[in-house]
């Protein structure tokens, strides 16, 4: 036991899950599974390989940032606050961040992979004796339970890095930051990172590394899909494909069949055709301009932007306006 770290689970009712799945698969328009079905625990594994490849910048990029320009952290946000992470993912980043604020004296970090959210809660409540640490394992969906176990009182600051905001569609996006505001309270802050708009080149390469690690994380979703609703994918008949989309501002990434097949899914048979796509993922390319709009559209002003050198990645740090 950990005295400083409480644990809580809310993960969403399977079944509910379940069906969404099925209905993605059979959309006749375009066959699709939702991007968060990546990060089960193999999936995270793989996630935190392609953090470190040289190809994918976001990470390498965001961490030099919050590391050359901890100042900005001190100055515009406030002492002993509840920093709120949503979607946590590894230790690095906010463990650069607890260093760069001052006293933080709350921890919450909020992931759907349950063991990975544990391992990596347990590390941040031993290293960080004095912090209050929760792990609560949740969907960023499912946000509205999450509010019951936060307290009321603090000054509270939420992060969301990686550009996982990019994930969503812009609807989406706005919806999520409109929650994270009833979450946070008026006078909180928000801290997220965004994966900046560059040259095509740069972008497809972070997604198709030469080591293929983004491939067998993209194939890896029909793994996680296979133990979920029983399905017989076998990831050989697929291949990884992933491209900027011009006109969605967009890298988008689809699993293309190789062959014909029928795919036993519980009591029927999926068809698939050669070259058929099934999205699995869409990461949106923002200009700082835009995003500043978008977080002010969703209640937000900006308070610092942080980029690096090249421009690759900006972090904002953000004042919500009221509720
Ligand atoms: C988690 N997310 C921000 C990553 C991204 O770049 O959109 C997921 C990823 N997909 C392929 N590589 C990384």
């Amino acid at each position: 036991m950990i005295d400083n770290l409480d644990i809580y689970n809310f993960k969403e009712d399977e079944q509910e899950d379940d069906r969404e799945i099925i209905s993605d698969l059979q959309n006749s328009e375009q066959k699709k599974i939702n991007s968060k079905h990546f990060y089960d625990e193999k999936g995270s594994r793989l996630f935190d390989k392609i953090s470190e490849l040289k190809e994918y910048y976001p990470t390498r990029t965001e961490l030099e940032i919050i590391e050359k320009q901890k100042y900005s952290f001190k100055n515009n946000l406030p002492s002993n606050a509840s920093i709120i992470e949503f979607g946590s993912g590894s230790n690095k980043k906010i463990k650069k961040l607890l260093n760069a604020l001052d006293k933080p004296k709350e921890y919450i970090s909020i992931d759907i992979s349950y063991d990975f959210l544990i391992v990596n809660a347990k590390e941040i409540a031993k290293k960080f004796p004095k912090l209050n640490v929760k792990a609560i394992c949740a969907d960023l969906y499912q946000l509205g339970s999450i509010s019951k176990i936060i307290n009321e009182n603090s000054q509270k600051i939420g992060f969301f890095p990686g550009s996982t905001i990019g994930n969503f569609s812009e609807n989406e996006a706005k919806n999520l930051l409109m929650g994270f505001k009833k979450i946070l309270g008026k006078n909180s802050f928000l801290i997220i990172g965004v994966d900046l708009r560059k040259d095509k080149k740069i972008m497809e390469k972070a997604y198709n590394d030469s080591k293929g690690i983004t491939a067998e994380f993209n194939k890896n979703i029909l793994n996680g899909i296979n133990k979920k609703i029983g399905s017989k994918f076998n990831i050989k008949n697929f291949e990884h494909k992933a491209y900027f989309n011009e006109k969605k501002k967009r890298i988008e990434m689809h699993l293309i069949s190789r062959q014909n097949q029928n795919i036993p899914l519980k009591d029927y048979d999926l068809k698939i055709l050669k070259g058929e796509s099934i999205h699995t993922e869409n990461s949106h390319k923002y200009s700082a301009l835009e995003f500043e709009k978008l977080a002010l559209s969703s209640g937000y002003k900006k308070i610092d932007f942080l980029t690096d050198q090249k421009k690759y990645f900006g972090i904002f740090l953000l004042k919500v306006l009221g509720n």
